[in-house]
């Protein structure tokens, strides 16, 4: 098997698992309950919020526990819309956003918000003046993706937080589902108000995310009843998935320190090879200001749901646009909106990676790419 969908979802870690196997059976009390059980999973979740607060460099009270990106999505931009409406309904954001964003700012557009999408360039890039352009007195947000899902552009979120240090009454939202572990961000330094990452993005259980929420910002939530995650996400907290959220967190950004380079490496390879590939054309860049662990690539005319076939067939597992929305046949908003045109947009495949990735993995895919794109548009004629 030659797994290249790692942005999709990657596969947990043994040990990730260990952790929820262990914490299910031994920590099995409610973190809420009064008792020496409940007392032992409370000092669990404590103990995962700081290594993840630690890991991003926040305070762990302003880490929430959410069941992943879409939910932190959510209550990041619902929770600051709803929460600060009377002060203004005006959002920020961009043409290249993931569908869990995506749909909330059309939600929100149908509930009487006004939302600006500022465009993108060829490489999918915003520009910082677009968004500074846009702020009006009754901006409330700005949320971007940090790094795109689809292509692996790194928007530049620094620059777009020192530069709303001027606007003190407009919160950040950063969508770091994909950047978090392949492309670091310092939340403090570049006044990051909101930040969403996603467990299972990083070798941790389905089902796990969390949300920072910056200290002394208020957020309407969107689950009411007890008083769990400081009020904002109530529930019962998933013990579990939370500890494997946080084991798989240090053991990610542990082999990030030495494998950055090495996928960096991969990433090379793999453009190298698929560049000789007579019929691809390659939608995505590389080096800085583009992800590591991305390459988007279009066979213009073959239809993609075929070509993933064909290399499923081979045991090699590779995607379309995000997972969520590759069911629907439509082209790729992300390669429209970067002006690649429709036959690119409509034909574009990602391959995704993950540390576990080798280099004999990549030679591979290549082989199987020589040998199987000559037929797919042999068929095509
Ligand atoms: C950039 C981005 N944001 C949000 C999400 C949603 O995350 P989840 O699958 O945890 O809901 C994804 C998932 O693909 C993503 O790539």
């Amino acid at each position: 098997m030659i797994y290249l969908d790692n942005s999709a979802t990657t596969k947990p870690y043994k040990e990730v698992l260990e952790t929820y196997v262990t914490v299910s059976e031994k920590y099995f009390g409610n973190p809420s309950s009064l008792h020496a059980l409940g007392l032992d999973a409370e000092k669990v979740l404590t103990r995962s919020r700081e290594v993840v607060a630690e890991i991003l460099g926040v305070k762990a009270k302003e880490i929430i526990f959410t069941s992943g990106g879409t939910e932190g999505n959510n209550l990041a931009i619902k929770g600051i819309a709803h929460e600060h409406s009377t002060r203004g309904k005006h959002i920020i954001t961009s043409v290249v956003e993931h569908a869990s964003t995506y749909e909330t700012f059309s939600e929100l557009e149908s509930k009487g918000f006004d939302v600006t999408y500022v465009p993108v360039n060829v490489l999918g890039k915003i520009s910082v003046d677009d968004i500074k352009k846009a702020i009006r007195p009754d901006t409330v947000l700005v949320s971007l993706i940090h790094v795109n899902n689809e292509t692996g552009t790194i928007q530049p979120v620094g620059e777009v937080g020192q530069m709303l240090k001027e606007y003190r009454k407009v919160f950040f939202h950063v969508d770091h589902v994909q950047g978090i572990t392949k492309v670091p961000l310092t939340i403090k330094k570049h006044h990051i108000d909101l930040c969403t990452i996603s467990g299972h993005k990083f070798h941790g259980v389905k089902g796990t995310g969390a949300l920072y929420v910056r200290e002394g910002i208020n957020l309407s939530p969107m689950l009411h009843g007890g008083v769990q995650e400081a009020k904002l996400r109530a529930g019962t907290e998933n013990v579990p998935g939370i500890a494997a959220l946080a084991k798989a967190l240090r053991m990610t950004i542990d082999k990030s320190i030495n494998e950055l380079a090495n996928l960096r490496q991969l990433q090379q390879i793999a453009i190298d090879g698929l560049n000789e590939i007579e019929g691809i054309v390659l939608n995505s860049g590389v080096g800085e200001g583009h992800a590591p662990h991305i390459v988007n690539f279009s066979i213009p005319g073959a239809k993609p749901e075929v070509v993933i076939q064909a290399l499923s067939h081979q045991g090699v597992y590779v995607s379309t646009k995000s997972a969520c929305s590759s069911k629907i046949s439509s082209p790729s908003r992300v390669i429209l909106e970067m002006g690649l045109g429709n036959q690119r947009a409509e034909s574009a495949i990602r391959i995704s990676f993950s540390f576990e990735t080798t280099d004999e993995e990549i030679k591979t895919f290549l082989k199987i790419m020589k040998e199987e794109v000559p037929k797919l548009l042999q068929v095509m004629r």
